[in-house]
Formats: C-alpha cells, structure tokens, sequence
C-alpha cells in the first residue's frame, strides 16, 4: 500500500465523511499537517510509521469529534501558537479582533493592564508581544489554565504577571493595584443557550470558561464595573468581548455613573461582539 501523504489524505477524508462536511475535512487536515506533523501537505513524500500512528490516533479523536486544536495540543492566535488543552478555551477569531482594535487604538505608551479569565493568555501575551513596555496582569480562577498560560508566556518569552484569582469574589481584588486598562473575554453564555451550542463545544470546552456560575450572564461585566469604578485610573478605558444577545445590556450597565463613552462593535459576523468603556 502507498504511503503517501496524498494517499493517506483521500482516506482521511473518507473516514472523516462520516461527521464533517468535506470542506471542514479539508480545513482540519491542513491544520493536522501544518501544526500537527509539520508536513507540507502538497508534498508526494512518504510518511514515516510515526506519522502514520498519528495520523490514525488524531483521526479517532476527531471521530469523537475532539477539536482538531486540542488534538494538535496549539491553536494559531494573531499569527502566533498557543499551547492549548481542554482546561482552556479555544482562542477565538472573534478575540483576534478584540485584541486587533486595542492594538489599533491604543497609543504606545508604558500601560498597566489587567487581562481578566486569561485562559491561554491568547489576550495577554498578544499585547504584551506587540506593547513590549506594558506590564500586564492576567488572572483566572483555573489554576491548569494559569499553568497552561505561564508555559505559553515561556514559549513567547514574555513575562506576565500571573495571579490565581476568584474574580467574583471581590475580597480577593485587594492587591490587584490600579490599572490603565482592563480587557476581558469572560465567561458570558447563559445556561439557557447551551442547547443552541455545537456538540463538541460543550463535550470538550471548560465549563469554566463558558457559563457565568449562578446563571446571571452579566455578572462579569458587573463585576468588572465596580472593580473599575476603584481600580481603573481616570481616563483609563476597559475592552470587552460580550455575547450579541445581551450586548445592549452591557453598553447600559456601563452607559451610567462613572463612564463617559461606550462603544459597541461588531465582529465579522456582524454581530455585536465588543464594548469599549472609557473613564
Ligand atoms: C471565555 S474564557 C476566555 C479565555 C481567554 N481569555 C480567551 O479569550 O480565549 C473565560 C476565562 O475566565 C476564567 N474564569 C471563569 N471564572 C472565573 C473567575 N471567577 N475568576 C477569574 N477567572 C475566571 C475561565 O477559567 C476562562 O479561562
């Protein structure tokens, strides 16, 4: 039998048939040659027993429809690798852009920031690549996720300042400091819509990092309001990712009090996705 790279493609994308569309076949066999073996997948080499082992392995756990990106163990975010597992979310492409406007509107000046439910630190260290003089605080309440995070500051050889914190709980905000800017892509999905996410979200995503805990979806945002109200400095501004089903919500809960301007954006979807907050 041949061992081709091209040979062992047709049968990937037949046994892949019996769950993913063939265009979803495709994007994940580039991602398993790219990222996964580091073969050029145009290429009329042979595979090595190695790789055919795990060509087959990775084909199985897709079969149990595990995330090509926790298959391959990295997921590419603004054109970079994060080590990813199942205790940290998938960086999304929506997050990219969230990131993006910041890195487009913000001047580059020395910053205190605070990345609120880091995860992979995909939000962090892609600030903290490009503002090499800000001095970035990221914090969660999953201690594997921190672990993970700290692994990809090394592999970016960035320094974070990582920190285990409950959030939510506000006793535990003493010592966090004051900061210029707060970003955060929190946990915002309400129970109820649970049913309308794709199978393998909900098998293999953290909980954690996907529903609030006791069903408020604004709870972060809440959170994060009064958490500003003391420890973000005047004229600092605050980035957040939101859900475009409460997005109106959020903009009124900061449209009041201490906030002067707030800014709703859409994603590629045209859905709205972010909330800019200024002080
Ligand atoms: C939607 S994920 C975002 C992860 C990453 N920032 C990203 O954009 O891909 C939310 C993160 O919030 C963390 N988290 C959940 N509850 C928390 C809490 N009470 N305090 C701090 N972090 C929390 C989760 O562990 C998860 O890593």
């Amino acid at each position: 039998m041949k061992n081709t790279i091209q040979s062992w493609r047709n049968k990937f994308y037949t046994s892949l048939g019996a769950v993913y569309t063939e265009s979803e076949a495709k994007s994940i066999w580039r991602i398993l040659m790219e990222d996964g073996l580091q073969k050029d997948q145009l290429s009329e080499q042979e595979f090595t027993n190695d790789e055919q082992k795990s060509i087959l392995k990775y084909t199985s756990e897709l079969l149990e429809l595990r995330p090509v990106q926790y298959v391959v163990g990295k997921a590419l975010f603004m054109e970079r690798y994060f080590q990813v597992e199942e205790s940290v979310l998938i960086p999304r492409p929506e997050t990219e852009e969230l990131v993006r406007h910041i890195i487009s509107v913000e001047p580059t000046s020395s910053k205190r920031v605070l990345d609120i439910g880091t995860g992979s630190a995909c939000i962090a260290l892609s600030l903290k690549n490009h503002f090499q003089n800000w001095q970035i605080t990221a914090i969660d309440y999953s201690e594997a996720a921190l672990e993970l995070a700290k692994e990809n500051a090394k592999e970016h050889a960035q320094q974070i300042d990582f920190r285990w914190v409950d959030f939510l709980d506000e006793s535990q905000w003493n010592g966090l400091g004051s900061f210029d800017i707060i970003v955060s892509n929190p946990p915002y999905i309400a129970a109820n819509e649970a049913s309308l996410m794709q199978d393998h979200v909900l098998a293999y995503e953290p909980k954690m990092a996907l529903f609030p805990v006791g069903n408020d979806p604004l709870i972060f945002y809440k959170k994060i309001k009064e958490f500003a109200k003391t420890n973000l400095k005047q004229e600092g501004s605050i980035y957040v990712e939101l859900n475009e089903f409460n997005a109106q919500e959020v903009q009124a809960l900061f449209a009041s009090e201490a906030f002067t301007v707030s800014q709703l954006k859409k994603d590629f979807q045209n859905k709205d996705r972010m909330l800019c907050v200024k002080k």
